[in-house]
C-alpha cells in the first residue's frame, strides 16, 4: 500500500494542528499516511500518502491503518456524536495492529472537569490506556492562537473569566511535541505530557497583549455567567454548545487552566512561546 514501512498516521491533517505536524514529520523525513475525511483537502507533502476515513466509520478506519505502528489522533471536532466517534477510532485502531497511539487530550481532563469538552476527553483517555494499545497523552491547555478570534466586533473580549488565569500554549509548540513523541515513540510510552505556555495570563493580560499588537484599545469584560449565556444565545446553538463556550471562560475563573508545565521543553528541547511573542509583540 505504501511506499515506505510502516508510517506514521496523522488524522487531522486538513486542520490547523495536524496540518502542522504532518508538514514537521515531512521536513524531517518522516514516511506518513494522512487519514483524512476529505482527501482533495488533505496537503501535499513529500513521503506522505493520503487515505480516506472518518473516525466514525470503522471499516473504513481499520483499512486506513492496516500496517500503521504509530499512530497521531486529533481529537474529533466537537459534536453530540463525539464521544462515539472517539470510541470507533480507538478501537478501530486497536483492532488494525496500531502498537502506539499519540492522543491530543486536554489539560486537567477529568470526569467533572469544569471545562465540559475535557470531560469527552477523559473518556478518550481512558479507552486508549484500555485499548492494550501504548500510548502518549497530550494535554494541550487552550490554543493561543484562537484567542484572537474571541474578541468582538467591539474590541471586547467577554466572559465570565474573572481575574483567573490561563498558560496559553501555541499550536506550533503542541506540534513540535507531537512530532518528536511520533518519531521517537518508545521514549515517550505512558507518559501524560501537560502542554503549557510559559506563563499564565488573565483575560485583562490578553487584552493589553492585543491592544498593543494591533494598536487599538481591547478589553476585556468580565460577564456573569447569566450574562454569557445570554450573550452567547445570539448564535442558534445546541445546549451542550452554549455550556462548553460559557466553561471556556468559567475553567479559567476557577483556576483549573492556570498551571505552567515544563513539559513543551523538556520533550522539544525549546521554551514555548508566550502570547506577546505570538503576536509578534
Ligand atoms: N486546545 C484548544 O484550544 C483547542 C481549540 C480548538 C480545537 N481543539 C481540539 O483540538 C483538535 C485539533 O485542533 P485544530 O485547531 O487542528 O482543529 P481544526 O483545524 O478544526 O482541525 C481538526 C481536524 O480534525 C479532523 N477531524 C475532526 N473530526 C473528525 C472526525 N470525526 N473524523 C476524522 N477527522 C476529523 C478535521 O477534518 P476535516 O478537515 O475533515 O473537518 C481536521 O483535519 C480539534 O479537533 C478539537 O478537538 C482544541
Amino acid at each position: 500500500m505504501t511506499s515506505h514501512h510502516n508510517p506514521v498516521a496523522v488524522t487531522g491533517a486538513t486542520g490547523a494542528l495536524g496540518g502542522r505536524v504532518a508538514r514537521i514529520l515531512a521536513e524531517r523525513g518522516v514516511g506518513q499516511r494522512l487519514v483524512v475525511r476529505t482527501p482533495d483537502r488533505a496537503p501535499r507533502l513529500h513521503g506522505a500518502e493520503v487515505v480516506q476515513a472518518a473516525y466514525g466509520d470503522q471499516e473504513a478506519a481499520r483499512a486506513a491503518l492496516d500496517g500503521v505502528k504509530t499512530l497521531f489522533m486529533v481529537s474529533a471536532k466537537e459534536s453530540a456524536g463525539r464521544r462515539e466517534e472517539h470510541r470507533a477510532f480507538i478501537e478501530a485502531a486497536a483492532a488494525a495492529g496500531v502498537e502506539h497511539i499519540v492522543y491530543t487530550s486536554f489539560l486537567g481532563a477529568a470526569p467533572d472537569a469544569v471545562f465540559t469538552h475535557a470531560r469527552d476527553h477523559d473518556e478518550a483517555e481512558h479507552l486508549i490506556k484500555d485499548s492494550g494499545m501504548s500510548w502518549t497523552l497530550l494535554r494541550d491547555n487552550f490554543y493561543m492562537d484562537v484567542i484572537p478570534h474571541f474578541v468582538g466586533d467591539d474590541d471586547v473580549l467577554r466572559g465570565p473569566a474573572g481575574d483567573g488565569r490561563c498558560s496559553l500554549v501555541s499550536r506550533d509548540d503542541v506540534a513540535r511535541v507531537a512530532a518528536t513523541v511520533l518519531e521517537n515513540p518508545d521514549a515517550h510510552a505512558a507518559r501524560t505530557y501537560d502542554l503549557t505556555g510559559p506563563e499564565a495570563l488573565t483575560m485583562t493580560d490578553m487584552a493589553e497583549a492585543l491592544t498593543r499588537s494591533w494598536g487599538r484599545p481591547v478589553r476585556f469584560h468580565n460577564e456573569t455567567i447569566d450574562e454569557a449565556y445570554e450573550s452567547r444565545r445570539a448564535w442558534p446553538a445546541e445546549q451542550w454548545e452554549y455550556d462548553a463556550w460559557v466553561s471556556t471562560y468559567t475553567a479559567i475563573a476557577c483556576g483549573d487552566l492556570s498551571p505552567i508545565s515544563g513539559d513543551v521543553e523538556d520533550v522539544t528541547g525549546r521554551v514555548p512561546m508566550t502570547f506577546a511573542q505570538y503576536l509578534g509583540l
